[in-house]
């Protein structure tokens, strides 16, 4: 009787230690490192971020790619929500800038062109006769060096690249770093910070694609909220004509909450040039600290995303150049409009527009900005 109490105790210790040491486990932050495959001869990793709530972000230090990022939905269930490959080959082979760092310019510079003091600069142009997100070896595209960091409350992952003088065309080295930071609040946070030794356009952002029902339909039905009286009108080929238009009265007022389908397909000169929406919207109160500035709500699941930004615009892309040939994460068809992109930055074609705010770094500068998406649900 005696023997099987002391089992009995020693299986009860067991238990509880056991299960102390999961615990444990679970409420820490850890970051792993795995190898994700090979490109130009040298390795990439992938980073896996995970929090005390079980959140999951997946970095890669090709493109610097978030290729994976859980996010809850009301039942507690943590799902990916963003759109990618499963290998690096496919992302070096064919993305449309999955989750990737855009960089030197985010958006389109007017023919590749600009003019900066007195002397004219030419870009590699890769979209018809523009310049896309930083030309045709862009940020997305290139190896970054990259180091874990942590602290009591946040894991991360610290990214830093030099582009030369003259890469894609753009004047001067210009020192980047991009830190992504998750917190245990499901806060994703991303922090840039450039330099450089010749005045140059610098414009980043990140460009991942979401989808909060986890790619089983399309976005149309996630309500989405932006802080923004104006957006800039383009011409047929994405550049901002220099308008800055009030949204009021035409498709592109979000400011309640609107199903991103809702007026998508009515006869608009505006959503013909993007085929939907692919246009900057000016943000309220720009005063270059972080605010509460735009989200994303998912009726069906519950989640929802908050965008945090210092930024003066945003890009929303409504996925409309997806169109069911890419085959992604799990060998998920991405469909129409199966992701929705929103990149904060400043305005798209800004070395050729004098009246939108400056993007050009000067040396001695310190270039820095922060965006933070928070998730959750309701
Ligand atoms: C940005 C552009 C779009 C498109 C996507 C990627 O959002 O504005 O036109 O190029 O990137 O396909």
């Amino acid at each position: 009787m005696k023997f099987l109490r002391w089992i009995l105790a020693i299986s009860l210790l067991c238990l509880v230690l056991l299960n102390i040491s999961c615990t444990t486990e679970h409420k820490t932050l850890t970051i792993k490192k795995e190898k994700f495959g090979m490109v130009d001869g040298k390795q990439a990793d992938l980073y896996t971020l995970t929090n005390a709530k079980g959140m999951v972000v997946k970095i890669t230090n090709y493109g610097g790619i978030i290729q994976t990022l859980t996010a809850p939905d009301r039942n507690g269930r943590y799902e990916d929500v963003v759109l990618g490959y499963d290998s690096l080959e496919q992302y070096v082979n064919n993305s449309p800038y999955f989750g990737a760092i855009i960089g030197r310019y985010g958006n389109r510079i007017a023919r590749g062109r600009f003019t900066l003091n007195g002397v004219e600069y030419k870009l590699a142009t890769n979209n018809g006769v523009n310049h896309l997100h930083g030309g045709i070896k862009g940020f997305d595209k290139v190896l970054w060096q990259a180091k874990p960091v942590k602290t009591d409350s946040t894991v991360g992952l610290e990214l830093t690249y030099l582009s030369k003088d003259g890469e894609e065309g753009y004047p001067g080295n210009l020192n980047v770093k991009v830190v992504y930071t998750l917190s245990n609040e499901n806060e994703l946070k991303m922090e840039y910070t450039a330099t450089t030794d010749k005045p140059t356009p610098v414009n980043l952002t990140n460009h991942s694609y979401f989808n909060f029902t986890g790619c089983k339909t399309d976005v149309l039905n996630h309500q989405l909220w932006i802080n923004a009286d104006r957006f800039l009108p383009v011409d047929s080929t994405l550049i901002p004509t220099g308008e800055l238009r009030p949204v009021e009265g035409t498709p592109f007022d979000f400011r309640q909450p609107t199903a991103i389908g809702a007026r998508i397909n009515v006869d608009d000169e505006q959503l013909k040039f993007g085929e939907g929406y692919d246009h900057c919207w000016v943000l309220n109160d720009w005063d270059r600290t972080v605010k509460l500035q735009l989200s994303v709500y998912e009726p069906t699941t519950g989640r929802f995303m908050e965008m945090f930004t210092d930024q003066s615009g945003v890009q929303f892309y409504s996925g409309n150049f997806l169109d069911g040939s890419i085959a992604g994460k799990k060998g998920i068809v991405y469909k129409h409009r199966y992701g929705l992109v929103l990149e904060t930055q400043h305005f798209p074609d800004s070395p050729n527009h004098p009246n939108f705010p400056s993007t050009i770094l000067k040396p001695g500068e310190t270039y820095h900005t922060v965006t933070v998406f928070k998730f959750g649900s309701k």
